[in-house]
């Protein structure tokens, strides 16, 4: 196969792409394929890859009663309250049709969070059995997330312990969730050590309020330097950072970068979740993606919710989040555009340590093809992913809707790119 007239990501110009056995060969205009499509400069990327969503939670929104506040704190009762009636059948049937939805978007790589304060552990024994089912086609990376805290009840750090024995790949952990500051801390160092023991990776949901004095980042830090864990260590959310005073951030970012410490915003929740208790003005409620970046910081975007307690919209698509960051992180700047795009792919997937990653002569043909000439065009656009590859065979496609207008009493097409 080749395909031709393809606009790699970071790159001005056209590029023709050969695929045999499922990998990137060069190709030059005289070599021919069985099939050959020519992209017309379309926009091709790597696999998205999505580095934080609650999977268990997908498609629960209004169940069993709506958010009326739409605050994270009746979200977090209304999702206790929908637990009770999780089975593994209702589990897989919700996310088997959101993978759906990620795929058609372009994301082949998935870290999900899931919720292991159930003593039953359902969602999490019916997401390994998915992420046996979807291997190959989008990949699972499971998060052991102690969604009300792992030290505000007896057992909680025993089903950290049993989430990590049945599978899961990740440990993740909600410092500010817990009863003190120092069970806080003590989570964040029990959720090290145990993905040091097992050699997991760890994600923490760190932060994720407007008080100012929430500031567990830096136990992240501190442990992820002493146990030499640098490189497997993700910060979500870390939303408090937005309200830190500026001595205390600047040497914060610094030993986060010294740490190697990955960083997931997510835009869509933190935008309707935080700054609920500011009468005016509102705080944006998003961390320091800016000075991060700056300091040399891997920052990735995730999704965080589809259609669930504490965010009732979303399809999955990364590029939908990246949308709204672009106004909300005032990321509208032309190299930020671009620094976007990187954020739902190259980014996430070195946080996610996927090891074949990245298009290039002798890689993965795993790519997609986004109907938009350009980063800016793809963002403005939210643009439909025509093509998604995995191994060089089609995974997803779409046919864009072809728009009309009646000018002059003559109808003609158009298409919302600049000709
Ligand atoms: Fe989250």
């Amino acid at each position: 196969m080749i395909l031709r007239n393809a606009r790699l990501a970071g790159s001005q110009t056209l590029t023709d792409l050969g695929i045999q056995d499922g990998r990137i060969v060069e190709v030059g205009p005289a070599d021919t394929a069985a099939e050959t499509l020519d992209l017309g400069g379309r926009l091709v990327t790597p696999p998205l890859v999505e580095p934080h969503i609650h999977l268990d939670a997908v498609l629960t929104v209004g169940q069993p009663r709506p958010n009326v506040s739409g605050s994270l704190f009746e979200g977090i009762a209304v999702w206790a309250e929908r637990v009770a009636d999780l089975s593994y059948a209702d589990v897989q049937a919700r996310v088997r049709q959101v993978l759906r939805w990620q795929l058609a978007c372009g994301v082949q790589h998935v870290r999900s969070h899931v919720d292991v304060s159930d003593p039953q552990l359902r969602a999490l024994r019916a997401l390994i059995d998915l992420r046996e089912e979807a291997r190959g086609l989008i990949d699972l990376q499971l998060v052991a997330f102690p969604q009300v805290g792992m030290l505000t009840f007896a057992t909680g750090r025993d089903l950290m312990r049993q989430a990590v024995e049945l599978g899961a790949d990740v440990v993740g952990g909600i410092p500010h969730y817990e009863l003190t500051r120092e069970d806080g801390v003590e989570s964040v160092k029990f959720a090290m050590a145990l993905a040091e023991e097992h050699g997991l990776a760890v994600d923490i949901h760190c932060d994720e309020t407007d008080d100012d004095q929430s500031r567990f980042i830096e136990v992240m830090t501190a442990e992820t330097i002493r146990r030499g864990m640098s490189g497997r260590v993700t910060a979500s959310h870390t939303t408090a950072m937005h309200s830190y005073n500026g001595a205390y951030a600047y040497r914060l970012i610094s030993n986060i970068a010294r740490a190697g410490l990955h960083m997931v915003t997510n835009p869509l929740d933190n935008a309707v979740l935080q700054g609920r208790f500011d009468t005016g003005p509102i705080r944006r409620g998003h961390t320091r993606i800016k000075e991060l970046q700056a300091a040399g910081v891997n920052v990735c975007i995730g999704h965080d919710s589809v259609m669930d307690p504490w965010y009732p919209l979303g399809y999955g698509d990364p590029l939908q989040a990246a949308f709204v960051l672009v106004h909300l992180g005032q990321m509208s700047g032309d190299a930020e555009l671009r620094r976007l795009i990187e954020m739902i792919t190259v980014n996430p997937a070195a946080a996610l340590g996927l090891p074949d990653y990245g298009l290039r002569p002798g890689g993965p043909a795993d790519l997609v093809v986004f109907d938009a000439p350009s980063e800016a065009d793809a963002l403005r656009l939210v643009a439909p992913r025509t093509l998604v590859l995995r191994g060089g065979k089609v995974l997803a496609r779409s046919t864009p809707v072809q728009h009309t207008v009646v000018w002059g009493g003559v109808e003609e097409p158009v298409t919302f790119v600049r000709s």
